[in-house]
Parts: structure tokens; sequence; C-alpha cells
């Protein structure tokens, strides 16, 4: 394997100005290594990848083709995003593939955390390929590898992203424009491309998505509760001015159900589990105070919206000892 390291004169990306350069630099190395020949990219909407796509949109436009699977387990109006900004405002070449159904076959009564990833992942790359089969004269693969990806080992979990590197497609090379870059430095060039900062700013999201947060088998009524009520946290934190400031917030729902009562009848429902945490590295995280106002606001908006969902608690957990997903 390419060992790639960082030159120890490589100035860090923290201006418009810095950007820009490397953005000119990266255009004329991705012209000059590609030619004529097409590219093919895995478009998760993360910033990485999508800072790839702007990049190489601005330097070899439609030879780029945008393949951006959803596998069913993505956040409420995500796929929608990705392809209104990259088809509809950049018009990049774009495939949408809308794979959830053969996904959530392929996890049915899954409960093996570990498992779940695996599956997830390898059944990503099997969508991908397809798709790329199905194209005739793709040379290169980009990718949106960043450096802390090339430095780090694996840790607890198996945090392979999904889209990995299919291998015996025949691509002759590998794109990957930003792959020196540290994560700040891969915003600065986003922001300078003119991707909007919802997008650059975005709280991570792990590949397997909404999987690893529906724990145990993902059954579609709690994948569906886990979805809208991630949206409504995600709606009031904006609304509270917390955007940007919490690093990481989300719900999960376990697999277990707990009393309610409704119109004097008691009946058993799921709970949804608010979780929200600040880290620099994802390594120790702890918890940030929040107004209890805010939260009660988020439980009476789950508890009214969110179908079957019939208690909302509050994950007060630091890691360590406690992850941050659940799975
Ligand atoms: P944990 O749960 O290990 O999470 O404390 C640390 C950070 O990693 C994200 N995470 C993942 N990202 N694939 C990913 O791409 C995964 O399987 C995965 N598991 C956890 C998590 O969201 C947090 O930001």
């Amino acid at each position: 394997m390419e060992i790639t390291v960082r030159p120890e004169s490589m100035e860090r990306i923290t201006t418009p100005e810095l950007a820009k350069q490397f953005i000119d630099e990266q255009v004329d190395e991705v012209r000059k290594q590609v030619g004529d020949k097409k590219v093919l990219l895995a478009l998760s909407g993360g910033v990485d990848s999508s800072v790839v796509a702007a990049l190489l949109i601005k330097a070899i436009g439609k030879q780029l083709v945008c393949v951006h699977v959803n596998h069913g387990l993505l956040r409420k109006g995500e796929p929608e995003q990705v392809i209104s900004l990259f088809r509809d405002e950049l018009d990049a070449n774009l495939i949408y593939v809308d794979a959830a159904d053969r996904f959530l076959k392929k996890l049915e009564g899954v409960e093996e955390p570990e498992k779940k990833r695996e599956i997830i992942g390898e059944e990503f790359v099997r969508v991908f390929e397809e798709e790329a089969r199905k194209l005739e004269g793709i040379d290169f693969l980009a990718q949106g590898t960043i450096y802390p990806d090339i430095l780090e080992s694996d840790g607890v979990k198996a945090h392979h992203n999904v889209g990995g590197l299919p291998e015996d497609i025949g691509f002759i090379g590998l794109v990957e424009p930003v792959k020196l870059l540290y994560k700040d430095e891969v915003r600065v060039v986003g922001t300078a491309l003119g991707l909007p900062d919802n997008m650059v700013y975005r709280q991570p999201f792990p590949g397997p998505g909404l999987g690893v947060r529906c724990t145990g088998a993902i059954t579609r009524d709690r994948l569906e509760a886990v979805r809208e009520s991630d949206a409504i946290l995600r709606e009031e934190f904006a609304e509270a001015g917390l955007e940007g400031k919490v690093w990481q917030y989300f719900t999960a729902i376990p697999d277990i159900k707990s009393t309610g009562i409704k119109n004097n009848k008691r009946y058993m429902g799921w709970a949804v589990i608010i979780r929200a945490v600040n880290t620099v590295d994802a390594v120790t995280a702890t918890v940030p105070e929040l107004p209890l106002s805010l939260l009660f606001k988020i439980r009476d908006r789950i508890i009214n919206e969110v179908d079957g969902v019939n208690r909302v608690l509050f994950d007060m957990s630091e890691k360590p000892v406690s992850t941050i997903e659940w799975e």
C-alpha cells in the first residue's frame, strides 16, 4: 500500500487565500492526472466527499460522475439536500440510487452492532460496484480520504466508512485531492468552493447512519421514529442557536418498550434517548449543560409528533465509559 506523508513544509490552510491557492493547484493536478477520462465518486453528502465533489466539478465538470446511495439509514431530508445542491445548483452529473429496501432486507433480524456495520459497509460497496459496472468507460475513482484517515488505526469499533474502495472494477487510478488535509482545512476549502455552511460545518454522522441509533435488530417503525425525532432535535437545537456550538447531537431508540397511558389505557411504546456531546477528537466526550426548557420543548414535540413513542430520556453519560453512539 502506498504510504502518504504530509510534508513538514506544507502550510496549514487557514484562510480563504490559502484555500484558493490549494484549489488552483489541485484543479491543475487533477486535470493533468485524468485528462479527458471520467471519474467516479461516491457522494455521501458528508463534508469530505462533498468538498471533493465540488473541487472535481470545478476541475473537470461533467467528466465527474457522482453516485449518491441512499441506504435507508440517512437523516430526514439528506438525499434531497444532496440532490438539490449538486444536481440542481452545481449542475453535477449525479446518479441517485434509492437502495433502502435492499439494505433493510439484508439487516432484517440482525442484532449485533458490528455485524450491522459489516453488512451496511459490504452492501454499500456492492451497490456502488453495480452502478459503476453499468457505466461505461470510467477510469478513475475519486475518494474523500483525508489525512486523519491515513494516520488513524482502528479503534474499538469498526469505523469503516461507508464507501470503501471497490477493488476489482478495473480503475486505473485513484483521485484523492484532499488526502493531505486535516478536517479544519477541508472545511476552509469547502467554504472557498462556495459550499453552504450547513454542509461544511455539519456535525459528524456515522457511515452506518441511523442503523447504529436503532439498537438491536432494525425495524421500520423504530427507524422512522429515530429519523423523525432526530429531525425535531436538530430543528430545536438550530432554533436555540446551538448549531455548531454542540459537537454532536442526535436521538437513539433502544429495542425495549415501556408502559404508557392513553385514553386511560395502558400500552407499550418506544423510548427516545436524547444524546448531546462535546469533544475535540471523539476519543473522550463530555455532556454540555442544556437549558431544561429546551429539553422539555423537545420532549413535548417528540411525544406529540412521533408515532409509537411514549417516553423521552436524556443520556448524561460521558465518554469514557460510554461511547458517543449507542452501538
Ligand atoms: P463512538 O460511538 O465510538 O463514536 O464514541 C465516536 C465518533 O465516531 C462516530 N462513529 C462512526 N463513524 N462509522 C463512522 O463513520 C461508524 O461505524 C461509527 N461509529 C461511531 C460517532 O458518530 C462519533 O462521532
